[in-house]
């Protein structure tokens, strides 16, 4: 019965503190074998940056960032005091850019840019504006500016993009409308938020996205990434600092130690990139929803709930979006009227009971996702020896998925065992917001780059 169903459901989607810490301990064996030679699952990408902020960088940039859901372009002007402002355009990603042609989604962002260029630059531009570029998707980088895309993730699956480096490709639709700017530096949006973070607060650990998709950034040494042995330039010593874009959402990509169920196989399945992201399926943004339908789908198949009715529209895949749990969650009303209609905008009648199984779910499914996707927090500071810090994080999950705080707060006790600690605000290691944070790194970056080429290194 349905009862049944819904305590086997609470099993699956259960993880407990013993399995956080089972799967944090196998999660640092990957994050070093991403870094040995022979390599793993998880990139480990070195991001080219080699020094920390100091927050007295100063100067006027550029930087674009093309995340999971917009496209923002940033001016930023660094106040050299850890501070900085931002004027930012956001421009939201069309939905079909994801799937459409390599020339659309240049044009669609060199277009954003000289939007912006003509707006905040009436008199025209002197040289080249350099131009930090946040791109959030996993690259090989042999230096700072270029990026070559490994392979798409977060449902994007644009043809001609893959093993190029992205950067000529930008640049070639930027001098097409003649716009006056130079691409200095390519980061990933957690090395962006690591650094615009460590530059207004010296105690970060990490960079962090909970958004579409799921994946941190940290400073390593460069004689601790081994797989650089043989790659560097002369005048590179292994005492620097080297940041280290981990690309954790392919975290067990094996499948020897998450808990997949049968509803994570499917979205696996159905992913334009099937056994890839594993971990990022489980966690982020994009799947949260998709996994509560296909949660839903299945119970109704079995004749447990919307009996009897046409759900053309709701069988559609990504019909919704992670929005949706995260209303569910929220829903204020006794009898989730905003969760009924919600369904209805959705082609589907739902009784009281049937909303409560639905809110029931999508905290199984939120509540999971938070806790497990701190695992790649902790790893990372086990394997630096982090015993206290901030964790700055961004990304729509963590603004502004209901609980997702404090669940993933949770997890980090679980993991540590800091049950002694009354209050989240009493936990060594913080997770905190950086909010808009990686445009401001992409600057940082570039600021720390041309100092670095001035420097003659
Ligand atoms: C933004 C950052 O706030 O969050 C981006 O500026 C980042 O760099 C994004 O990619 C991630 O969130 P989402 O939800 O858009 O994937
Ligand atoms: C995906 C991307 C990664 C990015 C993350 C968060 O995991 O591969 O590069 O950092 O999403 O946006």
């Amino acid at each position: 019965n349905l009862l049944e169903q819904i305590h086997g459901l609470e099993t699956i989607f259960a993880v407990n503190g013993d399995k956080l810490k089972a799967i944090t301990n196998h999660f640092i064996g990957e994050l070093d074998k991403g870094l040995s030679k022979k390599g793993g699952n998880i990139p480990m990408i070195p991001g080219w940056v080699m020094t920390y902020p100091t927050g007295k960088e100063t100067g006027d940039y550029l930087a674009i960032d093309l995340g999971g859901t917009n496209l923002r372009v940033v001016a930023v002007k660094l106040g050299g005091n850890r501070d900085f402002d931002t004027t930012q355009s956001k421009y939201k990603l069309p939905d079909h850019i994801r799937t459409s042609s390599s020339e659309e989604l240049w044009s669609f962002i060199a277009d954003c840019l000289k939007t912006f260029v003509d707006e905040e630059f009436p008199n025209g531009v002197k040289g080249k504006l350099p131009l930090g570029f946040t791109f959030s998707y996993p690259c090989s980088q042999d230096k700072i500016n270029e990026g070559y895309l490994q392979r798409w993730t977060k449902g994007f699956d644009i043809d001609g993009v893959e093993g190029k480096n992205v950067v000529p490709m930008l640049q070639e639709q930027l001098a097409k409308r003649q716009i006056p700017i130079e691409v200095v530096a390519l980061i990933n949006d957690t090395v962006g938020t690591l650094v615009a973070s460590l530059y207004t607060d010296s105690e970060t650990k990490m960079g962090c996205i909970f958004g579409t998709g799921v994946n941190g950034a940290y400073y390593d040494v460069v004689s601790g990434v081994e797989k650089l042995e043989g790659r560097l330039p002369s005048d590179i010593t292994s005492d620097l600092p080297m940041a280290i874009n981990c690309e954790y959402g392919s975290f067990d990509n094996e499948h020897m130690v998450l808990p997949r169920t049968k509803y994570d196989l499917l979205v696996d399945e159905q992913s334009p990139r099937p056994g890839q992201q594993s971990f990022e399926k489980m966690t982020s943004g994009y799947y949260l929803g998709e996994l509560l339908r296909l949660v839903l789908l299945d119970l109704h198949s079995q004749g447990f709930i919307f009996q009897g009715q046409d759900l053309t529209k709701f069988q559609k895949p990504y019909v919704m979006d992670t929005a949706y749990p995260a209303k569910i969650e929220e829903d204020p009303f006794e009898n989730l009227e905003d969760t009924y209609d919600l369904f209805k905008g959705l082609g589907v009648e739902t009784t009281s009971p049937e909303r409560k199984l639905i809110r029931r779910l999508a905290e199984l499914i939120g509540i999971r996702a938070s806790r497990l996707s701190v695992c790649g927090i902790a790893a990372v500071c086990k394997k630096r020896g982090y015993e206290t810090g901030h964790i700055a994080a961004d990304g729509s999950v963590y603004n502004r998925y209901p609980g997702f705080k404090e669940r993933a707060a949770e997890g980090l006790r679980d993991i540590f065992d800091w049950e002694s600690k009354p209050k989240p605000e009493d936990y060594p290691i913080h997770i905190v917001p950086a909010e808009d944070g990686s445009g401001a790194g992409a600057a940082i970056i570039a600021a720390l780059t041309e100092k670095r080429l001035a420097n003659g290194l």
